[in-house]
């Protein structure tokens, strides 16, 4: 089994399309474990010590999160400004997470196509994604290919289960 810690930020999850679509098909997979920040850490608390020690027992890491002003909400960013030390992350003895996996699941309200030159998100989405692949290439750690469900505020219900269907058959190959 190789382990699969999903970090999990959705400040309005009662509103949620996609994501609770996707979180839901991942509680079943056998080998991935689901932190959910802002239900753990309503008041930006975050335990460092027990966020590491999941971080050291799984093969791949999730940052699963709405894209929110083209980046993760802010208890994602609070979760990577803390957690990820230096001296245990990166620097020079930091290793903790060296050869592992990281890879992110994002929704978008903005449909694919508007994430390119002309268009109203302009950037490629994997060049807004630049600071979560450098995140990763900094740890040491593989930046898998994204995730993406684009135009979710639009979307149709069941393209929101394939795309849940999509993800669970995903973790099942990462976790084997
Ligand atoms: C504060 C905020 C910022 C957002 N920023 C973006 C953005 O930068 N790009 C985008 O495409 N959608 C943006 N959206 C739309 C969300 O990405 C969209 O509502 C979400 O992916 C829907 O997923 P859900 O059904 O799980 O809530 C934003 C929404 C909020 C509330």
């Amino acid at each position: 089994m190789h382990p699969v810690l999903i970090i999990f930020a959705h400040p309005t999850f009662q509103n949620s399309r996609v994501n609770r679509a996707l979180l839901n098909a991942a509680q079943s997979v056998p080998g991935v474990k689901i932190h959910d920040l802002y239900e753990r850490y309503p008041d930006f608390h975050i335990n460092v010590a027990h966020e590491q020690q999941a971080m050291l027992e799984a093969h791949t890491i999730i940052l699963q999160h709405p894209f929110h002003w083209y980046s993760c909400p802010s208890l994602m960013k609070e979760w990577l400004d803390v957690v990820l030390t230096r001296g245990w992350a990166y620097g020079s003895s930091g290793e903790a997470l060296k050869g592992k996996r990281l890879m992110s699941v994002i929704s978008t309200g903005g449909p694919q196509d508007s994430y390119q030159k002309g268009s109203s998100n302009y950037y490629p989405i994997t060049e807004l994604l630049f600071p979560f692949d450098q995140t990763a290439r900094l740890c040491g750690m593989e930046y898998l290919p994204p995730l993406m469900f684009h135009g979710a505020l639009r979307a149709e219900p069941n393209a929101i289960a394939a795309h849940a269907n999509h993800y669970q058959q995903l973790l099942t190959t990462l976790a084997a």
